[in-house]
């Protein structure tokens, strides 16, 4: 490539205009499970900020919905749980995953991937932890507290329910992949709630496991968290080829951190975008300096794009980067 290659987390979504005009009608799930609405709304940032890959529009919960758990995504809240699981007879719930689940998946990404080139689709699922706590809490939750509980006081019954959620996760990129996704990244957005040692012992096990299954895929894998920045050389050590960091540790210092090899995307707080030009051209050169000290940086934000962003910052942000970057 011939500049760092970027692309935005959340980069599809309530920031545009066009997707709230396709999404008026159609409740969060229901546009997830309709090719049309996948391709379309996936290909709106390719085509507003000439990104260098796409992310395939979807949930962290979709899967788990697939296999029948009641849940819904409240506009402004969140994924919500009918019937929280917290005992071994909601845990048996959580069947395995089969490609049958999920067909507009296979049929929306095979789409995407004509439309697309060469420009290559990201295909993504919940990390272990980010899934378990949706579940366990029954909606988004701040300190985790019934997680933490069932993961403390019952560890044979965690260790169950981190299984079946890890084959879950397995299967659902497995199949992106299969239908042509160039990368896949796992997002285990909330497991920086942990302890680095309550990581190694309680979820580590499972995204390695994850990662090693993944490899047989033959695409880059990307593994982030938010608020991981204590947490980075076991978010590396569970195997992926790329770490993404939110905007809290530089990435001259998370470069010290991963293995050998790895390389790193992220980290523009996105509250910056919300700043006069001149501060977010001064910041964004930051990220790509301090991204050169990894062996390979991906620009992305160290977190999702804040729905009021305004979308021609981030088109201008892109065409910055690549101009910054040119080789
Ligand atoms: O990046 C992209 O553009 C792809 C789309 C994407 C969505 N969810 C669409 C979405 C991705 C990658 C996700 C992953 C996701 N979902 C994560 C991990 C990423 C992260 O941000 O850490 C998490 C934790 C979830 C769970 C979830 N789903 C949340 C926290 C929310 C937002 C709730 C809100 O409204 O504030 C959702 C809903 C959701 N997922 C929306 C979109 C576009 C908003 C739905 C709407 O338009 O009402």
């Amino acid at each position: 490539m011939p500049h760092t290659p970027v692309w935005f987390m959340r980069q599809a979504g309530r920031s545009l205009p066009e997707y709230r005009r396709v999404r008026a009608d159609v409740p969060m799930l229901e546009a997830c499970a309709r090719p049309d609405m996948i391709v379309e709304i996936t290909m709106q940032p390719v085509r507003r900020y000439d990104v260098d890959a796409a992310i395939y529009f979807s949930d962290i919960v979709v899967p788990l919905k697939a296999i029948g758990i009641d849940l819904d995504i409240r506009p402004g809240v969140g994924p919500v749980v009918a019937d929280p699981i917290r005992d071994a007879e909601g845990v048996k719930r959580l069947r395995a995953l089969e490609p049958d689940d999920v067909p507009y998946v296979t049929e929306a990404v095979g789409t995407l991937v004509g439309e697309l080139g060469e420009r290559p689709l990201i295909g993504f699922a919940g990390g272990p932890f980010t899934l378990a706590s949706y579940l366990i809490e029954g909606g988004p939750s701040k300190n985790h507290e019934h997680t933490k509980a069932l993961m403390y006081g019952a560890p044979d019954l965690w260790a169950d329910l981190m299984q079946r959620l890890s084959a879950i996760t397995v299967e659902f990129l497995r199949v992106q992949a299969a239908a042509g996704a160039g990368a896949v990244q796992l997002f285990d957005s909330w497991v920086g709630a942990l302890s680095a040692d309550d990581y190694r012992e309680s979820v580590l096990p499972y995204t390695s496991w994850i990662f090693e299954r993944l490899a047989e895929l033959d695409v880059p894998r990307i593994h982030f968290g938010v608020g991981t920045g204590e947490l980075l050389s076991l978010l590396s050590e569970a195997g992926a080829d790329v770490v993404g960091v939110d905007w809290r540790v530089p990435l001259d210092k998370a470069a010290q951190r991963v293995q050998p090899g790895t390389a790193l995307q992220g980290n523009l707080d996105p509250a910056t975008l919300f700043a006069p030009w001149d501060a977010v051209a001064r910041r964004a050169s930051d990220v790509v300096a301090a991204g050169a000290a990894a062996e390979g940086h991906v620009f992305n934000l160290g977190h999702g794009v804040l729905p009021d962003t305004d979308p021609d910052v981030l088109a201008r942000l892109t065409e910055y980067v690549h101009t910054e970057t040119a080789r």
